[in-house]
């Protein structure tokens, strides 16, 4: 066995959990590399990943029906209840209960973009990135109700010191840098086939970052959680960073979720077609709510529809929750922490070569299994979720750009503004209007190719 002072507990550790193997390059190893090859596994939990790897697989509620949900609003009486959630939730903005959270630790790899994927440029004239979109809209929101809305921003390790530079050289995006606060997410060993910890380097052990559901630790580690408490903040808007139509701070949904005195509270849009690879929201029979991912539902219950030939299991999710924040304190104090998922991918490890290996995930919505009391409140697709998550077709640039080109045309239609026939692309900036009311009525455009509106232009 091998030894290095102040370290023997955890080269023991090693040894008796069989993970020997990344001693291999032992001798070759300089007495800095040494160490941090150490402080590394100093912090695996080695009982966790065994564990782990004997459970891989994801965990399992068993039989389920839909979800009850808050249907769009049809009738007077139910648009009334609208007005009355959108009252309600004004209040609490102005009260400053709200705080925004994005998740921004993933990796991105299907957009194949170096880089943290909030630095990707989406703004169909203006070319403005998603995080500042996001920035904008949280500025903007604060400004309408009279009040500093705090923005707190998960990073991973892989991303975190270049989402700070990237924050501080675009100046916050107008925010009081007092109400922003960048963290970095846990990360957690991926193993191999056979169960072994893998190299990324001759010194390191190849980690992933846990999970968005990894954000609900991460919010009490980090302080954030106590930041928020000391601030007087209720409610926290979570969402993720890959949206640029979402509506951070919405007023209904906070409505609602208040109303309901609800733990978690989330947005569920129509399913397009049966075959959309979206998870769906269910109820299992012991009454607890969750998420059915399109690859764990068998082939009949994605097509099962209902006496009047609507999809049964149609609403989808889109991952726009709103927490209350002591429930988050309340599941993160205790030993009820979120399952992992287990993922079969290629792992660019050590030595070259890639391998096939085991990475471990939490999922955010594994916590509604959690709650006492929730709210899903049906929204419309095409007013929230333009998602960006592949290089091209289906929720590429190409669909975002489409989707919010198409909602600013109808929020200028919906104000009487003429768009000439010439003009290609349209954007309108979150400074400018977050919504149709925002838009003066009859509004002139510039008979352009493309038409960018913004805060100066008023
Ligand atoms: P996705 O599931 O789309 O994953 O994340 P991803 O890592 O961004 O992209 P792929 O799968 O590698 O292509 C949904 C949201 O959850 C965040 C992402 O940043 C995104 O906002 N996320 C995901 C985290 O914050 N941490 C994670 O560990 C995983």
């Amino acid at each position: 066995m091998i030894s290095f002072r102040g370290y023997d507990d955890v080269i023991k550790r090693v040894y008796d959990n069989n993970q020997e193997h990344v001693f291999a390059s032992w001798d070759r190893l300089g007495p800095g590399q040494r160490e941090s090859l150490l402080k590394d596994l100093a912090d695996v939990d080695f009982g966790l990943m065994k564990k782990l790897f004997t459970a891989a697989g994801a965990p399992s509620h068993g039989s389920y029906r839909p979800a009850p949900f808050i249907p769009l609003p049809k009738t007077p009486a139910e648009h009334e209840k609208f007005r009355k959630a959108a009252a309600l939730g004004e209040e609490l903005i102005r009260g400053g209960k709200i705080a925004a959270f994005i998740v921004a630790g993933g990796q991105g790899s299907r957009l194949g973009y170096e880089g943290p994927k909030g630095k990707f440029p989406v703004g169909p004239v203006s070319g403005k990135t998603l995080f500042r979109l996001h920035g904008e809209k949280i500025l903007a929101s604060g400004r309408r109700y009279g009040v500093a809305i705090p923005w707190f921003v998960m990073t991973s390790h892989a991303n975190h010191r270049e989402t700070v530079e990237y924050f501080e050289s675009e100046k916050y995006f107008g925010l009081d840098p007092r109400d922003v606060f960048v963290f970095p997410q846990n990360m957690i060993p991926s193993l191999d086939e056979k169960g072994r910890l893998i190299l990324e380097s001759e010194c390191g052990v190849f980690k992933n970052p846990d999970g968005h559901g990894g954000s609900l630790s991460a919010l009490r580690t980090s302080g954030a959680l106590d930041e928020m408490k000391s601030r007087g903040i209720t409610v926290i808007s979570y969402f993720q960073v890959d949206n640029p139509l979402v509506k951070i701070i919405d007023p209904v949904f906070i409505g609602f979720h208040r109303d309901a005195g609800a733990d978690i509270s989330s947005k569920a849009l129509r399913k397009a077609y049966a075959e959309e690879k979206v998870g769906v929201f269910v109820q299992y029979a012991d009454n607890t709510l969750g998420i059915v991912e399109y690859s764990d539902m068998p082939q009949e219950k994605i097509n099962e529809r209902d006496p009047g030939g609507e999809l049964l299991y149609s609403s989808g999710n889109p991952a726009i929750h709103l927490f209350g924040r002591e429930f988050i304190e309340r599941i993160t104090s205790s030993d009820l922490s979120l399952p992992y998922h287990t993922a079969k991918k290629k792992i660019a490890a050590h030595g070259g070569g890639e391998i096939t290996g085991y990475k471990f995930e939490k999922f955010v919505f594994d916590a509604l299994s959690m709650t006492d009391r929730n709210v899903i409140l049906e929204v419309l697709r095409e007013e929230e979720f333009a998602p960006v998550k592949n290089a091209s077709g289906a929720d590429s640039l190409e669909t975002c750009i489409k989707l919010m080109d198409g909602l600013h045309r109808q929020w200028l239609g919906a104000r009487g503004a003429k768009i000439s026939p010439k003009t290609r692309i349209v954007e309108i900036s979150p400074l400018y209007a977050l919504g149709a009311d925002d838009i003066p009525a009859g509004l002139a455009l510039p008979e352009r190719e493309s038409v960018l509106l913004e805060a100066e232009v008023r």
